[in-house]
């Protein structure tokens, strides 16, 4: 990829789009029309929903308590997997009779999904009260997207190409005072067979490392203790940068940051973990031992077919490695079962693999067929029932070694970063371990925020129960 092809959003059209933010605010001086955004899918887009949270607090609007009080209904939709496009039609039909109420309440539809133009014309065409669609690259002209969706009876269509270019000095509300999801990079160039990812998200595009830097220094200035990177590939940060310090060289710099004390990224992928890598996470001690390392099969002739450029062999030497050189890493996964052509034998390979890695994690798929990438014109493709099963399997083994893995921790003293009360019993409250595991422990609300030391008394299958010590 030649360098410095992806261009910063001008900062005129910042200032425009910032303009248009007073505008409908002037429609709206006394805050009262309400917001819902439902997000689907990953981090980046839960972070992108923050944007627009973000703008719409600038418009005067507030967060509706439910759909039925919104003035302004948006979905921020995925397009990983099918359930989850199913899901968003499923909503956007059951609101044709809410529409008819409240005539005047704006339906926007934005997010990966709406990067596929078969999806964008079934959207126009089936459900014909969404009043504004608009894609991942052009999120920061919803200001000016929603001012003319105000003043118009017809709906708005809107889809930048897949270059999109990276916008700067947009506002944000993040969701959590402690915790906050940082975007380094947008797109990928994998390709992965099985994957629209690229497709809806463009080519890798990296944000300056001074952009990135100083947002992280304002979280800091505002509290936050923990951050985490997003990208779809974190290791390739910065190759499209005409100054190059790469991903070790990044968190090397945020490692300095004042009041973050936690530093955590997602996702990496195996091709491309340097070694300078595994050693920042060794030496900087604000990056969290937590790696995401998505091996997503377990045979060298599936990882072939799905284009991931390593075999069996190298991703169980690649986290040998790492747990050789990091003994207290958690190690987390991503699996897919079912890829066209899977056969029992390549499933037991995938088996064999985790018992031999043992995750502390994984987070597992049933193989979704998407229009448009290479897998999905595969002849093999397999049937629903098998893939089930194979699921079902995976899910018992994974649930198995998470469970002896946590056991080893029982009675062990871990730093804890306490989040607030956890939703279940009185008095409790949650956090997480440096390896990312939930610890619930009985204390006070002045711990909030805070880093603690936790004794573990009990061991859950999804989180842990400690006490203050
Ligand atoms: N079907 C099932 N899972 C998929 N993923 C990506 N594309 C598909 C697909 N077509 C999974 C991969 C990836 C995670 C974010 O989603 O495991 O790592
Ligand atoms: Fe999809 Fe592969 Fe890119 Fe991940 S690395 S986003 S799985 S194409």
């Amino acid at each position: 990829m030649s360098k410095r092809e992806f261009t910063q959003v001008p900062q005129e059209e910042i200032l425009r789009q910032r303009e248009f933010m007073r505008q409908v605010r002037e429609l709206n001086p006394d805050r009262l029309l309400k917001y819902s955004i439902s997000t689907f899918g990953c981090q980046m887009n839960e972070n992108d929903s923050e944007r627009l949270a973000g703008m719409l607090s600038e418009m005067g609007y507030l967060e509706a308590e439910n759909i039925e009080d919104s003035d302004l209904i948006i979905y921020n939709t995925c397009c990983v997997r099918e359930n989850a496009e199913f899901k968003v039609y499923g909503h956007l039909g059951s609101l044709k009779k809410l529409k008819k109420q409240k005539p005047d309440m704006i339906i926007a539809v934005c997010g990966c999904m709406m990067q596929q133009k078969d999806v964008v014309k079934h959207i126009s065409r089936k459900y014909r009260h969404v009043d504004l669609i608009f894609g991942t690259h052009n999120l920061y002209r919803f200001p000016e997207l929603l001012y003319n969706s105000i003043n118009s009876d017809k709906s708005i269509i809107e889809i930048q190409d897949a270059t999109g270019s990276i916008a700067e000095g947009m506002p944000i509300a993040r969701k959590d005072g402690i915790k906050a999801w940082v975007t380094i990079m947008y797109g990928c160039n994998n390709f992965c067979s099985y994957c629209i990812v690229p497709f809806v998200r463009g080519r890798e595009r990296s944000r300056n490392a001074y952009e990135i830097t100083s947002e992280v220094e304002q979280l800091g200035r505002q509290g936050f203790r923990e951050i985490t990177l997003l990208g779809q590939n974190v290791n390739s940060y910065g190759l499209d940068l005409p100054e190059n310090k790469g991903f070790a060289g990044l968190l090397r710099e945020l490692g300095n940051v004042e009041g973050i004390e936690r530093i955590r990224f997602m996702t990496s992928h195996p091709k491309d973990l340097s070694p300078e890598l595994i050693t920042v996470i060794k030496d900087c001690k604000k990056v969290c031992e937590h790696l995401h390392l998505p091996v997503q099969s377990g045979s060298s002739r599936i990882l072939e077919m799905m284009k991931r450029n390593y075999t069996r062999e190298m991703y169980m030497e690649l986290a040998a490695v790492i747990k050789e050189q990091i003994p207290d890493i958690a190690l987390t996964t991503d699996i897919i079962v079912g890829f066209p052509g899977e056969t029992e034998a390549d499933f037991d390979e995938t088996l064999d693999l985790m018992e031999k890695v043992r995750f502390d994690f994984a987070y597992t798929f049933l193989y979704s067929r998407r229009t448009g990438t290479p897998a999905a014109n595969s002849p093999d493709q397999i049937s629903e029932d098998v893939k089930k099963q194979r699921f079902q399997k995976l899910l018992e083994v994974q649930n198995r070694i998470s469970k002896e893995i946590n056991d080893r921790l029982l009675g062990a003293e871990t730093e804890v970063l306490v989040e607030g009360l956890s939703r279940n019993s009185i008095n409790t409250f949650t956090g997480r371990t440096r390896s990312n595991k939930i610890v619930n422990f009985k204390g006070t609300n002045e711990l909030v925020g805070m880093l603690v030391k936790v004794r573990i008394k009990k061991i859950q299958t999804w989180s842990l129960e400690g006490e203050l010590i």
